[in-house]
């Protein structure tokens, strides 16, 4: 298997490395390449056959000589992420990596059955409940580091998350939509990752446990095959300008593997390198109060003191 990184420092063998969306594009590659560093590994994903197929393949061509598990869970349903999570702190001992990385684009307006929108409930609600409920294993773990596949998409929300808005009703109304709300709720999603990311940064500050988040580039994945026609047409396009899923996923990879930011948290990265997200992206008062809605979307209201 060709290495993308050579230089490993922190040292991934012997960790566990629990990963979303690992059985496609850029969470595929990652986990790939974290497996060959000799990293045990544990895919989150919702579909049982694609990823016990991977988890097989994996064990099979890695030369890392690590494990390889299957956590099922479906990212938009906190009842999903609540058994997975139980799952997880019973069978693994310790989590020195969670990569929150699954994510997704809903051109249509869907609510999850926890009444929240759907694009919104995958990207940032999702990965935000799956990190609450690991918290103390990644404490007790410590050095131990959490890495949210964020986007430049994040750029396109000038205005910030509309928090009078949650599940994005004007962004899907017919004309919104014809003019691009759904991508620009993704977008909020994307700057959500990158708030959230400064915020338990900030919060998780003497712990041990360090918080990343990146911009993989335009890459070319099943990224948005549940839209429609034109949106699949329009992504297959995009591909011919697109990065490799192994190119994507090096920072990603990196940020699991280096030691060169051990001492930072809370920030963005391009390339592997420390980058200044947009202005909304850098606002601490949105990043404070992202947290307090995020935790009433959970009910997490009592339980999470942080
Ligand atoms: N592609 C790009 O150009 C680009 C650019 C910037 C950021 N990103 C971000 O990169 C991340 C990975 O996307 P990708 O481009 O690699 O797309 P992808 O090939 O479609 O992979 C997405 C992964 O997320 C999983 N997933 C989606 N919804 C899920 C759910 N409800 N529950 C559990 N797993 C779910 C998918 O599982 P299935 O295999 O079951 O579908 C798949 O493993 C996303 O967060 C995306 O926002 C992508």
């Amino acid at each position: 298997m060709k290495k993308l990184i050579t230089a490993s420092k922190w040292d991934l063998s012997g960790k566990y490395v629990i990963i979303t969306g690992a059985t496609s594009g850029i969470g595929l590659a990652a986990a790939k390449e974290i497996a060959a560093l000799g990293a045990n590994i544990g895919i989150v994903a919702r579909n049982e056959g694609k990823a016990n197929e991977i988890a097989k393949q994996m064990k099979e061509s890695s030369d890392g000589g690590g494990t390889v598990d299957v956590f099922l869970a479906d990212m938009a349903s906190q009842q999903s992420i609540h058994r997975v999570a139980a799952e997880i702190l019973e069978r693994c001992p310790r989590i020195d990596v969670l990569a929150n990385n699954a994510g997704a684009l809903f051109e249509n307006h869907q609510l999850t059955d926890d009444g929240l929108e759907m694009t919104w409930a995958v990207n940032h609600v999702g990965p935000f409940l799956l990190t609450m409920l690991l918290l103390n294993r990644l404490k007790e773990s410590a050095p131990s580091r959490i890495i949210t596949t964020a986007s430049h998409g994040h750029k396109m929300a000038k205005k910030g998350i509309d928090f009078n808005d949650m599940e994005a009703e004007q962004l899907y109304k017919p004309l919104k939509k014809l003019m691009g709300g759904p991508t620009l709720r993704y977008g909020q999603s994307k700057l959500a990752n990158i708030l959230f990311t400064a915020e338990l940064g900030k919060r998780l500050e003497g712990t041990g446990v360090t918080s990343y988040c990146f911009d993989p580039g335009l890459v070319a994945t099943n990224f948005s095959q549940n839209n429609g026609r034109l949106a699949r047409a329009t992504m297959a396009v995009m591909k011919l300008f697109s990065r490799s899923p192994e190119q994507g996923a090096e920072t990603l990879v990196w940020l699991a593997e280096t030691d060169e930011i051990s001492n930072q948290t809370g920030q963005y990265y391009i390339d592997k390198k420390a980058e200044l997200p947009s202005e909304p992206a850098r606002d601490r008062q949105a990043a404070n109060l992202l947290w307090m809605v995020s935790k009433q979307q959970t009910q997490l209201t009592d339980t999470v003191d942080l």
